[in-house]
């Protein structure tokens, strides 16, 4: 393939979306060792060596949904569930800041257990006593709540669309009794209430195509997102897609891998179409590459990652999918581990909250 249209991203004029189809599926090693490199390039140049840890609390893993992919759904009886407490949610915090972490993330499923007010304080409280920007995770909540949270402080939410092949979505993300949902319309809420609004896929998706995937990052570049999280999709046995009779059918040919090599294609276009985005290298990438998915990750365009501050009673439970990374470790080790991985590559731990870059 000609990388005359890669090249040029080099010098910022965007991909469209036919290139990006043909990168995706593109597999000569030779021309993905030039994406890898001017991914990297772009990475550099726009968003720097510094490499942000946003630290991960799994606080909560009730969940009212009952997505065909994920662990935490309601239906499976398989998990034990647990919340944490606002002491044990505040340690955490204070944990993050002690390690010098910019930013901790508050993640949990769709749990109406956590009432508006309480977790309104739980963020005036970690506002109040650290220096750490706050990002939430806690689904699809009324925007009502969205704009009582926003209003304690919070300053960033991450929700990804997970595909923006409308058919394929319903599919595995069915909604809520009355409740039609849609992640478009409550991305753009979180901008109108003055979030920094994160959101992402994962890639490999049974009945995902190549050519949905090019319409989702094609897809970033319209959404002004502070953070872009792409990762594999991960079977996991206790869903109905872990069954794959039940899978959206499409010729085999359309079907996009869910493997690492394409996950990183994924991230590097991603890095080419978004130069200034703030992109994790994930933990579901680190968890199908244990060896180094989470470097070469940050080696083919991204620039964040979210060492697990969970603790470990809790860190078992919250399994979105199977043999998840650093299931065993704890708060520390997660983060001597990254650390030695960040510098092992020549980069460095960044310092302050890491927020979006504006031009
Ligand atoms: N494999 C990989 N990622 C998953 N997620 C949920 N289930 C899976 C799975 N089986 C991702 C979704 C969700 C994020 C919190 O975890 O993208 O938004
Ligand atoms: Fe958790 Fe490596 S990041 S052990």
């Amino acid at each position: 393939m000609d990388t005359g249209a890669l090249r040029k991203t080099a010098t910022d004029t965007p991909l469209d979306r036919a290139a990006i189809l043909t990168w995706l599926r593109e597999d000569d090693p030779s021309r993905l060792a030039e994406l890898w490199r001017v991914a990297d390039e772009t990475r550099r140049r726009h968003v720097g060596n510094e490499v942000h840890l946003r630290g991960l609390i799994e606080f909560s893993n009730y969940c009212v949904r009952a997505c065909g992919y994920c662990g935490l759904r309601a239906a499976n009886r398989e998990i034990e569930r647990y919340r944490m407490s606002l002491d044990e949610i505040l340690d955490c915090a204070r944990k993050a800041e002690e390690y010098g972490y910019g930013t901790v993330v508050l993640q949990s499923g769709e749990d109406y257990g956590i009432h508006t007010d309480w977790m309104a304080d739980v963020v005036a409280r970690i506002k109040g006593e650290t220096g750490l920007a706050v990002t939430l995770s806690l689904g699809e909540r009324p925007d009502a709540d969205l704009e009582v949270w926003r209003s304690a402080g919070a300053d960033r939410y991450l929700l990804r669309f997970e595909t923006s092949d409308d058919e394929l979505y319903r599919l595995i993300h069915p909604d809520l009794p009355g409740r039609r949902s849609d992640r478009f319309a409550i991305l753009r809420t979180l901008s109108r209430l003055g979030y920094e609004p994160g959101s992402g896929i994962m890639v490999g998706i049974p009945g995902q195509t190549w050519a949905s995937v090019a319409d989702d990052i094609d897809a970033f570049r319209d959404l002004d997102l502070d953070m872009i999280g792409v990762g594999p999709y991960i079977a996991h046995p206790a869903t109905p897609l872990g069954d794959l009779s039940w899978a959206r059918r499409i010729a085999p040919d359309e079907q996009i891998p869910s493997d690492e090599l394409t996950v990183y294609k994924v991230v590097a276009l991603t890095r080419l179409v978004c130069p200034e985005a703030n992109i994790p290298s994930t933990t579901a990438l680190a968890t199908i590459n244990k060896i180094d998915g989470r470097e070469l990750g940050l080696q083919r365009g991204a620039n964040i990652v979210m060492p697990n501050l969970t603790p470990p009673e809790y860190r078992l439970r919250y399994e979105i999918y199977p043999d998840k990374a650093c299931v065993n470790e704890t708060a520390e080790m997660c983060r001597g581990c990254l650390q030695g991985r960040i510098e092992a590559i020549g980069r460095e731990v960044g310092s302050g909250p890491g927020g979006r870059r504006r031009a």
